[in-house]
């Protein structure tokens, strides 16, 4: 049966391509910053270290660290100069597919002028991942979004993240709002500090991550995780899952805006922002998720593992509702237009 395939990130994962293609040209400018930082000063670094944060697997994994090395090598190459040599380093989650992430980064390896060197960090991004200024270059697409774990108050005091009462949720909006902001400034504010202890100064690091659009405010805002909430509390109400397990789930996902992240940033106060754009990412994939398979194959792709943890095997009847839903509420687009999201991409510099 179709559904009880997992709907693999490698295959569904064309809108993180499309970031990863907008993400080439601030790589580019922050490696060729540090390149003509050091070149400058006369302090042309010997080695450099990069690394990528949330990696995945699949073919996007390589992608970013790729672009880097080949800035690199292409800078030094224009003066007729050695590069340095590079070690490329890939992090996500221990769970994560490191096998195929080994046998990629075995291609980027060159033991021979100009040396590169591979490895893997197994390990959350909110924690410690690399030793004291040891890294040049920090890459991470379509990952901050993810929260260190379900906001702490709701979880606390037992509060749903969807009330399947109807005016419960209106009532109860604002305050779960909140607390899933309030989570994300906290992870976002301690993933900068650890990024700016193993960053040397002036030490770049490039991001992007799914966020709100400028022009809508905070509670029109349709949030990351209330797709798949949606369509959970109609299985609830039919009787497919629990109704106490339903309130206890929590996706740990939350899409700043950019005046969120800008203020954050310049809160923590580690790093300077060299750049902050924010893309619609419908002109990137344009007709890619038209069919309701594939946008539906695009929900799966992130949220299956989570999904499945909490309530077991449930995954042939949420497909069966979310068609269901897609069906009766007419296109993808009309979705997608109800309820916009950007993608946010923000380069940063490690203050001196
Ligand atoms: C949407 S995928 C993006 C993958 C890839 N960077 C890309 O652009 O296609 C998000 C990735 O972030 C990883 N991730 C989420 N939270 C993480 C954390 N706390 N530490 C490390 N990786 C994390 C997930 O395991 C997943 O592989």
């Amino acid at each position: 049966m179709a559904s009880k395939q997992m709907a693999s990130y490698a295959r569904n994962s064309i809108i993180q391509k499309g970031t990863q293609n907008r993400m080439k040209p601030l790589i580019e400018a922050a490696i060729i910053d540090l390149c003509t930082s050091g070149r400058t000063s006369s302090l042309l670094p010997e080695k450099m270290v990069i690394a990528d944060l949330g990696c995945s697997s699949g073919p996007n994994a390589l992608a970013l660290v790729s672009i880097a090395i080949e800035a690199v090598h292409g800078y030094y190459d224009q003066f007729q100069q050695p590069p340095p040599e590079l070690c490329v380093l890939l992090n996500d989650l221990p769970d994560n597919d490191f096998n195929t992430v080994v046998k990629g980064l075995v291609m980027l390896r060159r033991s021979n002028e100009p040396v590169v060197v591979t490895g893997v960090i197994p390990g959350s991004f909110y924690e410690r991942l690399f030793t004291s200024s040891s890294l040049h270059f920090i890459s991470s697409s379509s990952c901050l979004q993810w929260l260190s774990k379900a906001p702490e108050v709701l979880v606390r005091n037992q509060i749903p993240a969807y009330d399947i009462d109807e005016h419960a949720r209106h009532e109860r909006l604002p305050m779960v709002l909140e607390a899933y902001a309030q989570q994300f400034k906290k992870d976002f504010t301690h993933f900068l500090a650890l990024r700016a202890k193993e960053l040397v100064s002036g030490g770049r690091m490039v991001v992007s991550l799914i966020g709100r659009p400028s022009y809508v405010i905070s509670s029109k805002f349709f949030h990351l995780w209330e797709i798949i909430a949606q369509i959970l509390s109609v299985m609830t109400l039919e009787g497919v899952i629990d109704k106490a397990k339903f309130d206890s789930f929590y996706i740990p996902v939350y899409g700043p805006s950019c005046k969120e992240l800008r203020d954050i940033v310049q809160e923590e106060g580690s790093f300077f922002i060299r750049e902050m754009q924010e893309h619609d990412p419908t002109t990137d994939y344009a007709n890619a998720l038209v069919t309701p398979s594939r946008f539906l194959n695009h929900w799966r792709a992130i949220f299956e593992p989570i999904i499945v943890q909490h309530f077991g095997d449930v995954m042939d009847e949420f497909v069966r509702t979310a068609e269901q839903r897609w069906s009766l509420e007419g296109s993808i687009q009309d979705e997608r237009s109800r309820n916009p999201r950007v993608m946010l991409f923000v380069s940063l510099e490690k203050a001196q």
